[in-house]
């Protein structure tokens, strides 16, 4: 198993260059099942939720060719209504993307359950609630999901939670059918607004992306296109984290500040200075950490997916930190984790509990998800000593190159292959 290995204690300095969105990603690669064109998709991260999409797409009867490293085309004029193959599904939840995709350019579709994050139930009954109200029938007998329509409807839909998900697929499925589809209470996640403007530039007519209201007006066709993705919101709140908990100075490029303004406002509680630029973020910490309160909501409140990464941070934060998470209900997994390197986290309920420690000691941990595993690299950075990272898997499903960019920065961290030769060994 190949292992991450950090030595803590260096202060991060320098520059780091955000990549594109993972879930804006994931979202934009299904959607170009409903194009009759060509789409030319820049800014795609090198990671391996992207991998698993192209290659479902690829076994699925698309064309997906690597213009550059994070450069695709992607030409779905020869997929096949056939079902993404099981294997590839259940590695990842965006695999649930693919059915508002297919509904939308056959009205119908077939795919396996999804796997992903082991965060809490994952429910789909909103999704199914978006397909069944544009008139399919769905079934999830046997561990698929079969969706039939003889041809989708707009309708108005209420979402009883906000849910990306099922923003998604309601957007996927709604955008070639007939009429008005409009979704209330939607989510307002950059990564909904940049589907949106992506559909948009395909020729759809999406309106309202951002807001609580979206609404979808039914095209015949969409058209093949050109279109860069987002950066990535959390890459960029897990390296300002990353500053925060080290110490140091980084400048933070590509980004786009107005996403990450819940993350710098608490980083700021916590006594981190930090400096907007139009595309850029510096952020620096010298001094001591502050204790913070901090409740997880959907956009654009505090990102669940930054919670463990701060709960990192705050672990020698002075005083009492409380972590309410209202998005998950089991996100703590990286808790007992972080015990091992010597925090005092309690969790009771959908609250953490953190009394700051003095130090972290390093310790062998393991990454029980893919922000848990950014969590396990930010408390290794902090820790005193060298600490061993198991099951990084999950970290190659969301980070980018992240051991390459954190050594820029001056970071002691690498890679170790499993046959146990150390490459870029840590001096
Ligand atoms: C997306 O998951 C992200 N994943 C998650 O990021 C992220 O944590 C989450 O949104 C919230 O921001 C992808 O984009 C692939 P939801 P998703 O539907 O869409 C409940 C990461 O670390 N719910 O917004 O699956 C659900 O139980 C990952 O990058 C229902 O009750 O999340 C949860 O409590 C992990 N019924 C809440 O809504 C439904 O039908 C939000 O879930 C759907 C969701």
């Amino acid at each position: 198993m190949d292992t991450i290995i950090v030595k803590g204690g260096n202060r991060l300095k320098g520059e780091v260059n955000i990549s594109g969105a993972k879930n804006a990603a994931i979202a934009v690669i299904p959607a170009a099942i409903l194009s009759d064109g060509v789409c030319h998709i820049d800014n795609i991260p090198n990671i391996s939720d992207v991998f698993t999409e192209l290659e479902t797409l690829t076994c699925m009867g698309a064309t997906v060719k690597m213009k550059t490293a994070n450069s695709f085309e992607i030409d779905t004029r020869g997929l096949r209504n056939v079902a993404p193959p099981y294997e590839l599904a259940r590695k990842m939840r965006a695999s649930y993307y693919f059915l508002g995709a297919l509904a939308g350019r056959f009205g119908e579709a077939s795919v396996p359950m999804p796997g992903g994050c082991d965060i809490g139930v994952r429910p789909i009954d909103q999704h199914i609630k978006g397909f069944e109200a544009l008139g399919a029938k769905v079934d999830t007998t046997g561990g698929i999901i079969n969706l039939k329509s003889d041809r989708l409807l707009g309708a108005p839909v209420y979402l009883d939670v906000v849910s990306v998900g099922a923003t998604v697929n309601i957007m996927l499925a709604a955008v070639k059918a007939r009429g008005m589809t409009v979704i209330e209470n939607a989510a307002k996640e950059p990564h909904i607004v940049d589907l949106a403007n992506f559909l948009n530039t395909m020729g759809a007519d999406v309106r309202g992306a951002g807001t609580d209201t979206i609404k979808i007006r039914g095209v015949a066709s969409l058209h093949g296109c050109s279109y860069a993705l987002i950066p990535d919101q959390i890459e960029a709140g897990t390296y300002m984290a990353a500053v925060a908990g080290a110490g140091g100075e980084v400048l933070i490029n590509n980004v786009i500040p107005k996403h990450l303004e819940s993350i710098s406002a608490k980083l700021e509680e916590m006594g981190a200075e930090i400096v907007e630029y139009d595309e850029a973020i510096l952020v620096r910490r010298t001094g001591p950490l502050n204790r913070v309160n901090i409740k997880t909501m959907p956009h654009p409140g505090f990102p669940t997916d930054m919670h463990p990464q701060i709960a990192a941070v705050l672990s020698t934060a002075n005083g009492t930190s409380i972590i309410n998470e209202s998005v998950w209900e089991n996100r703590f997994k990286y808790v007992d984790e972080l015990k091992r390197f010597g925090a005092n986290i309690q969790v009771d309920g959908k609250i953490a509990v953190i009394e700051g420690v003095e130090k972290l000691k390093a310790a062998p941990v393991r990454a029980t998800d893919l922000r848990a595993g950014a969590a396990m690299i930010i408390a290794g950075l902090m820790a005193e000593g060298t600490t061993e990272i198991t099951h990084i898997h999950h970290i190659e499903r969301g980070y980018e190159n992240i051991i390459e960019k954190l050594r820029a920065l001056g970071a002691d961290i690498c890679l170790k292959k499993d046959y146990g030769d150390v490459t870029n060994a840590a001096g």
